[in-house]
């Protein structure tokens, strides 16, 4: 089946945009949220959940387990898995997103046996699951590896808890170790744990279940097993909004906004893009779960160069790497663009030097940009989500008209993307196929 595209036609570089551009509810903590469903005794309720592709794969893979998924009235997502017996995961969903591998946790803790491809996903660069394997290990399972991917058995009487350190922060594989520690036998400490919103998110709900669980957002993690399914907690519980998508939609009010407000966000979980934005010279305000760009008098005068080095949160987040650097090309000055979290992420820069960008790539790890440069309509077809994102905004700045490709990997994170930006005076149009 052909895919969606989307027609933009360009600013030019005028910043004229105007109005409100609402987040939608994380993808990367909906996910998790969605997978602890297994723990749970009864139906769990989940808010504010996007309507994107991802977690349609996700409720699609949990109701081939058994679960029953379904939306309410109010768009909450319910989802039951008292009937779930299946402990394979089914393997062409799995293989189409990395965060299915978060699966094996609750349902290895659950029935003490998983099988699961190996995950696929974006093409952002080696994408290895060894420390989630490693973690399982130490909590007793044991692993057959073979054509089917990975099949882990836990030991006699269920997974135990178990002192893990992560010899590299890992966002999905502190989440998956910590649903499985939560149903395992005693103590589980988490070392080196990630610190992501996603994660401190994801404990919150568990421990409205009664899972006994502290110091995540710190990098040691301590949880006390259950042995017993979590109680559904009596509200429902609302999915964080989406902290890449409002920094996404904050450079876009930066590069082409007159006065454009981000609403339903969390500011404080893009600290590190609002203060690196507001040295470039953005006149940001910052309000309680909105933000507000407003250009200076002296408009599309040139926003100064910072570098970017992406970095576990609280650091640069390496999925707003893309989109800061189409900033990078509309600003003065020369900037490093240095991508320490993934080994493929930098090969959407050579579209935006077809559109017209000075950009020179060093190695898979480091790039440099120069700027100010127009840019030029294009052709563009997007490597992964995030890069797609900073192709509607590098189209949106760019002169003449651009077509970018591949929608199905935006609509992969972003809710209706399109009928969003076409509130605050973006001309784009999805052509579906
Ligand atoms: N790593 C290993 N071994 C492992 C696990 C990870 O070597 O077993 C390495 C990775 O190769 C990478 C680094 O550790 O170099 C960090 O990767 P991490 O595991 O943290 O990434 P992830 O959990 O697979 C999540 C987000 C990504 C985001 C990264 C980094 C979800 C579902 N995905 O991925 O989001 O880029 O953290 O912040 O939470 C996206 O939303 O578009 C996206 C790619």
């Amino acid at each position: 089946m052909a895919d969606d595209f989307f027609i933009v036609q360009g600013l030019g570089g005028k910043r004229t945009l105007a109005g409100e551009l609402s987040v939608r509810g994380s993808k990367n903590a909906a996910l998790p949220a969605l997978a602890s469903a297994l723990l749970f005794d009864g139906p769990l309720i989940l808010g504010n959940v996007p309507l994107i592709d991802d977690v349609e794969v996700m409720g699609e893979m949990l109701e081939e387990l058994g679960a029953e998924v379904k939306r309410n009235g109010n768009g909450d997502l319910i989802i039951q898995t008292k009937k779930v017996n299946e402990v394979a995961l089914p393997r062409e969903l799995a293989k189409r997103m990395r965060a299915s591998v978060i699966l094996a946790g609750p349902i290895l803790a659950r029935f003490g046996e998983v099988e699961f491809p190996h995950p696929g996903g974006c093409v952002i660069g080696a994408r290895p699951i060894d420390l989630f394997l490693e973690g399982f290990e130490k909590m007793g399972a044991a692993n057959e590896e073979g054509d089917f991917g990975y099949r882990l058995r836990a030991p006699k009487g269920g997974l135990h808890g178990a002192d893990i350190f992560f010899r590299q922060p890992t966002v999905t594989g502190t989440e998956t170790l910590l649903l499985a520690a939560t149903r395992a036998r005693g103590t589980t400490i988490l070392r080196n744990a990630a610190l992501e919103p996603e994660i401190v998110f994801l404990a919150e709900l568990l421990r409205a279940g009664g899972a006994q669980i502290k110091g995540e957002g710190t990098p040691t993690i301590e949880i006390i097993g259950v042995e017993k399914s979590l109680r559904v907690p009596k509200k429902t519980i609302r999915i964080i909004p989406d902290r890449i998508e409002a920094g996404s939609f904050l450079i876009l009010a930066a590069l082409a906004g007159k006065d454009v407000s981000i609403t339903h966000c969390e500011p404080e979980h893009i600290r590190m893009l609002i203060e690196s934005l507001r040295t470039a010279g953005v006149n940001i305000e910052v309000g309680k779960g909105s933000l507000r760009v407003c250009a200076s008098l002296k408009k599309e005068k040139a926003y100064k160069s910072f570098s970017i080095k992406t970095h576990e949160y609280p650091g640069f987040p390496t999925d707003l790497q893309a989109p800061a650097t189409v900033f990078l090309t509309q600003s003065n000055g020369e900037a490093l663009v240095h991508e320490t979290i993934f080994d493929g992420r930098l090969a959407y820069t050579k579209d935006l030097v077809a559109m017209g960008a000075d950009i020179a790539l060093w190695d898979a790890h480091r790039a440099s940009v120069k700027g100010p440069t127009p840019l030029r309509g294009k052709e563009l077809h997007g490597p992964d989500l995030r890069a797609g994102l900073a192709y509607l905004i590098a189209a949106i700045v760019a002169r003449g008209k651009s077509v970018v490709y591949n929608a199905r990997l935006i609509d992969r994170g972003h809710e209706r993307i399109e009928e969003r930006l076409k509130k605050i005076g973006v001309t784009i149009e999805r052509v579906s196929n």
